[in-house]
């Protein structure tokens, strides 16, 4: 049995900066499916919000309250107050890292406008923001290479509880096959999203809900996981982000007819206005029948803008154009459609990395999240552009110290090692073992096509009822399928088909907390309960697994200084 003092699932971001703080006192087990630098917060493009006023005068009062309506009032203000509060000094601690920001003429880091936020407030590094910072913290990483010790191309199964108690995870090495128990005093999960659930994604091939569902399996509440985020400006039929900074450059949205449309939509904030917004209103003119060329497409404009700045400003967009549909964003508009982006849900925490099981906030010892995996919850129903990189930063670290301070003070829980790794050894053969005749290709396929037509930026009951037994069929088909690769090395196939299984689990649990919420909130619109409805659902959702089946209760949301108000724009 491998042994560290703490254990972190995932090496994204929130994953980076929470073995940053545990390595200055304990030994880290930092594990990832795929090598650190290819984590998917290296897409992230736009940049990362901090009230610095270098632009232009700002505070955190205003960040928070950009974050907050932004957020159709469903964040827990106590947690917005702090993460915003601690922006600065995450971002000057990056820059000391060696991340390296684009700068004002004057050697300031630059702040550019970003869709929902009052004041320039994204830092930024050209359009490559994310991967700027994750190889700053990598190389963070590697220098403390004695006390973090990397798992690259590993996969977490299962998380072992013993008497209330986390103690580890089970872990298979993806080269060898081999199945392993990582004994732990603590356990973070900065295990990422869930965007592959849906057809049109902009997440890397690895947010497959693994974090989440294993979270779930062993008896953790999932929150608010009704609220998935779809990006404006995805590329057409592939989902690849094209970022939003295009739009904080001064980029426009048309129509098929020419219109910049988001006048009807959002007429002061136009372009600007946030991510549901303006993803809704794209779906809006397409369903209209005002795509591009009467097709599901509309435009993203930055020819106005010329080469020299789009080539300062937004290279890889541009690069990302040229390489994957031959379009020069310099001389042609580029295709885009609503995305899959973020989840807004995941794993309950408190504002310290805490993972808390219900609405007394009775903790799960030992256990931590951190990143897009938790739900904390600072981004409510809806999460402004730039905000996620400081989400994971701010509370990686927090998780961090938070899971460093509990294992300075316990000793190593109780562990059946053998037994742990038996059940993941029989799960494994038992998929080896099945000889059916279902593709798992196409029941994945299918599982993204029903979340994408009726669980997408509009839901109503009839499509969300049809959504929940087509997935509840596919989960049944999952059972009879076939693999064709049974041997032990790099078996991707046999991964790949494990992550379908959770998926399939998270895609039930998305739809179900979805039909329940009757109301339109942020990222969950419902053309049947068009209004947001605050006496019945200002609340969280919190979805539990309960004899098979799942249970939905709620928890209040903590209001402070702003109280709901109607959300324009
Ligand atoms: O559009 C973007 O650059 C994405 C940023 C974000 O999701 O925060």
């Amino acid at each position: 049995m491998i042994k560290h003092d703490v254990l972190i699932v995932g090496a994204g971001l929130a994953g980076m900066r929470a073995a940053l703080e545990v390595c200055k006192e304990l030994d880290v087990g930092l594990l990832t499916k795929v090598y650190p630098s290819r984590s998917h917060s290296g897409a992230a493009q736009g940049g990362i919000a901090a009230a610095l006023g270098n632009s232009e005068d700002d505070s955190w009062e205003e960040h928070m309250f950009d974050t907050v309506k932004g957020g159709d009032y469903l964040n827990d203000q106590d947690a917005v107050e702090e993460y915003v509060k601690a922006a600065p000094e995450v971002i000057y601690e990056l820059e000391h890292m060696g991340c390296a920001f684009s700068r004002t003429e004057d050697g300031k880091i630059a702040q550019r406008s970003f869709g929902g936020h009052s004041k320039p407030r994204a830092c930024f590094s050209a359009d490559r923001t994310g991967h700027a910072i994750l190889h700053a913290l990598h190389e963070q990483v590697l220098k403390h290479a004695k006390s973090i010790k990397v798992y690259s191309e590993w996969y977490m199964h299962q998380l072992v509880v013993e008497e209330g108690r986390c103690c580890g995870v089970v872990v298979s090495n993806i080269r060898t096959g081999e199945v392993e128990v990582i004994h732990a005093k603590a356990v973070i999960f900065a295990t990422g999203g869930y965007g592959r659930v849906f057809q049109i994604t902009t997440n890397a091939f690895a947010g497959t809900a693994d974090g989440a569902i294993a979270a779930f399996r062993a008896g953790v509440p999932l929150e608010d996981c009704e609220f998935v985020q779809f990006h404006p400006s995805g590329l057409y039929r592939q989902g690849i982000l094209f970022s939003e900074a295009a739009r904080g450059e001064g980029g426009y949205l048309l129509n098929g007819k020419g219109e910049r449309f988001m006048e009807q939509y959002a007429p002061s904030r136009m372009e600007l206005a946030p991510r549901d917004i303006v993803a809704r209103a794209e779906q809006s003119e397409i369903d209209a029948g005002r795509g591009v060329n009467g097709e599901d497409y509309i435009h993203l404009d930055l020819r106005h803008l010329g080469e020299a700045r789009i080539m300062e400003r937004l290279p890889q967009i541009r690069q990302l154009g040229i390489d994957f549909i031959g379009v020069d964003c310099v001389k042609d508009p580029l295709p885009i459609q609503p995305s899959a982006h973020y989840s807004m849900g995941g794993i309950p925490t408190d504002m310290f990395g805490q993972v808390i099981i219900d609405a007394d906030k009775t903790p799960l010892k030992g256990f931590f999240a951190a990143g897009e995996c938790a739900c904390v919850s600072v981004h409510g129903a809806n999460r402004l552009g730039t905000n996620s990189l400081l989400d994971a930063t701010v509370f990686g670290g927090r998780a961090g110290r938070t899971a460093l301070e509990y294992a300075k003070k316990v000793e190593f829980g109780k562990i059946n090692g053998s037994h742990e790794k038996a059940r993941v050894l029989d799960q494994i053969e038992e998929i080896f073992q099945r000889d059916g005749t279902e593709s798992y290709n196409q029941i994945r396929n299918e599982m993204k096509e029903v979340m994408m037509d009726k669980c997408g930026v509009f839901r109503d009951e009839e499509n969300l009822k049809s959504c929940i037994s087509t997935i509840q069929g596919l989960k049944e088909r999952y059972k009879k399928g076939k693999v064709t690769d049974k041997g032990q090395l790099f078996n991707s196939e046999l991964y790949e088909i494990v992550e379908l299984g959770n998926m399939l689990e998270m895609a039930e649990i998305i739809s179900t907390a979805a039909l329940a919420r009757q109301e339109s909130r942020g990222g969950h619109h419902r053309t049947d309960f068009p209004k947001r409805d605050d006496e019945n659902f200002l609340k969280h959702s919190l979805v539990y697994p309960k004899d098979g089946q799942l249970e939905l209760k709620y928890k209040p949301v903590v209001v402070t200084r702003y109280q709901p108000k109607e959300r324009t724009y």
